[in-house]
């Protein structure tokens, strides 16, 4: 089964998909292996746009069972993205109609690469000092990997909340530049609200497992962060919860 063909069956549904993937481990692994060097592993080890998607499909897939661990699977899916090879046609072709489709429209652009049960990858496309503010990402996890530009990531824990769910305090636990071929994480648990703000122009690919939808969308927060660290304290921001 080609690997095209193996992603269009897995979104026929959930339990024909795991009945495979349990039965057939070995041969997900090979597929795997023999997409990466269908010809196309270059020197350096970068994989190409279609073993990059069935990589990341392997480990995605694994949110089904017990033994899922986040913080494991984004390492695992950091190091994917890590080795995607960024001139690869299919990305080249994205980047630049996504490039001729947003400039000049003053907001940020996304753009969907890949949407599967399991996982779905997204071009964002930022100009000079466009940002999207403090958000978080109900139930899921996120890798970023910046393909070109720069862009400066904040990351937040929830750290308390009053009843009203309204008012809540926000740790900044992580704050970094990203550059061409850098990542960024964030688990259901840890780093899952941020702030991304572009230098210059920018384009990410985002991969997020599971995937959005429409309760994820509904669940999701926007946060008005008072930039004055809380009591003092420089890592502790007060922030007003927003749909
Ligand atoms: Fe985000």
């Amino acid at each position: 089964m080609d690997d095209y063909d193996r992603r269009h069956f897995i979104k026929t549904s959930i339990p024909g998909f795991l009945g495979i993937s349990m039965a057939l481990p070995a041969i997900t692994a090979f597929a795997t292996r023999a997409n990466a060097y269908q010809g196309r592993l270059k020197e350096d080890g970068s994989i190409n746009w279609d073993a990059f998607l069935s990589a990341i499909e392997v480990e995605a897939k694994k949110q089904h069972l017990d033994s899922w661990n986040e913080l494991e699977y984004v390492k695992k899916a950091s190091a994917i993205a890590a080795r995607l090879d960024l001139r690869d046609p299919s990305l080249v072709k994205a980047f630049k109609e996504t490039k001729a489709k947003g400039v000049g429209n003053k907001r940020v652009d996304f753009s969907g690469l890949e949407k599967q049960i399991d996982y779905h990858v997204t071009l964002v496309q930022f100009e000079k000092n466009e940002q999207i503010m403090h958000h978080d990402h109900p139930e899921m996890t996120g890798v970023l990997l910046c393909a070109t530009g720069e862009v400066e990531v904040w990351n937040y824990d929830l750290f308390a909340e009053k009843a009203n769910k309204r008012d809540v305090l926000l740790k900044q636990t992580s704050h970094a530049m990203l550059s061409k071929g850098n990542v960024s994480t964030l688990t259901s648990k840890e780093r899952n609200i941020h702030r991304v703000a572009a230098k210059e122009f920018t384009q990410l690919v985002d991969i997020f497992a599971p995937p959005y939808d429409k309760k994820r969308i509904a669940d999701s927060n926007w946060y008005e962060v008072d930039s004055d660290g809380y009591k003092g304290k420089g890592d502790l921001f007060e922030a007003v919860r927003k749909k």
